[in-house]
């Protein structure tokens, strides 16, 4: 089958480059539609690949119905991408987008006009173009039911595992991907910000694998370790007045210790008494939020997690 991208982005090109690597006649991807050939984007990745890039505007002269459409766009333009290839009457074997949040309802136009509509959504991030970054990842497939098959078995030819959710969970799976990918981006820069050093990112890249590691072979809860899992308020009082001239670390700080909380109560580590003390620390000092500026709370807590003998 041929494969036409729509879009030349990070997504698009990696996904040209994973199947021009199999050298499968089976997956034969043919080139590009773009709004503007000429872009820099668009150079960059017709010499990545060798793939001719075409205006988006002439796709349905070079579409023909044994190619499937992969549309790598962003995910604010996908529905006027795909009305505006319905209104050209481009008319492929079938038409998927690569967005999470959504499903095949973002193709409503070309679904309206006859074409076989889904989406595949590589649960991976996709920082700049590259072949291999699909093999071992999932991959979130939906569509009308041939082409579903289809979708599936080229998430299986590029290495992915597919997998599907129903469709009015598509937001939640989404922000799923969002917390363990994104957020773990933002939580790598508060910790890289709180750190007393000028590369403050360095030393932590260890430590991240590794809790990674323990996830992967350990699992939830017992991964988790430190002073939450051990009660330990002393300590993490000390973190709260560490961090308290910065914001983000400390807003990031108490947010995350209250989630680890629950993990503590999961791992068994922490009884109901303790969660609560925890809890009382972290919300006495959050900033702006009527916490106790005296500190009083936490000799209270203090007291209380003593009295539990921790
Ligand atoms: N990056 C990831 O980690 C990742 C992972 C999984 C799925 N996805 C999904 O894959 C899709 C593409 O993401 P990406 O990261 O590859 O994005 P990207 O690198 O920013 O590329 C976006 C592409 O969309 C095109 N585009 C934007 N607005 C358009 C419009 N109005 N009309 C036509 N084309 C338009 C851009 O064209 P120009 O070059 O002309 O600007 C560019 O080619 C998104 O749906 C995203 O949710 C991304």
């Amino acid at each position: 089958m041929q494969v036409a991208l729509v879009g030349c982005g990070r997504v698009a090109t990696s996904l040209a480059l994973a199947l021009l690597r199999r050298k499968d006649e089976t997956w034969r991807p043919t080139a590009f539609f773009v709004r503007d050939p000429a872009s820099p984007r668009a150079h960059e990745a017709a010499a990545a690949t060798g793939l001719q890039v075409q205006p988006l505007a002439r796709a349905a002269a070079r579409v023909d119905s044994e190619t499937l459409l992969l549309i790598a766009v962003a995910d604010r333009a996908i529905a006027d991408v795909a009305a505006a290839l319905a209104a050209q009457g481009v008319h492929p074997a079938g038409a998927a987008h690569t967005a999470g949040s959504m499903g095949k309802e973002a193709l409503a136009a070309l679904a309206a006009s006859g074409v076989p509509t889904g989406s595949i959504h590589p649960l991976q991030t996709v920082a700049q173009p590259d072949p291999d970054v699909f093999t071992g990842a999932w991959c979130c497939v939906d569509g009308d039911a041939a082409l579903r098959l289809v979708l599936e078995a080229l998430a299986s030819a590029l290495g992915m595992q597919p997998f599907s959710v129903p469709a009015d969970a598509r937001p939640r799976y989404h922000a799923a991907a969002v917390l363990a990918s994104n957020a773990l981006v933002a939580l790598a820069a508060a910790a890289a910000e709180a750190m007393p050093l000028s590369d403050g990112l360095s030393p932590l890249l260890p430590l991240m694998r590794r809790t990674l590691a323990n996830l992967e072979h350990m699992g939830l809860p017992n991964a988790l370790t430190g002073p939450v899992e051990r009660g330990d308020l002393t300590t993490i009082r000390r973190h709260l007045e560490a961090l308290r001239d910065l914001r983000s670390a400390a807003r990031a700080y108490r947010a995350l210790a209250d989630v680890t909380v629950n993990v503590a109560l999961r791992k068994g580590t922490l009884d109901a008494d303790q969660a609560t003390a925890l809890r009382t620390l972290l919300g006495a000092h959050a900033p702006g939020d009527g916490g106790d500026p005296d500190g009083k709370a936490d000799h209270d807590t203090q007291t209380r997690a003593d009295e539990t003998g921790r």
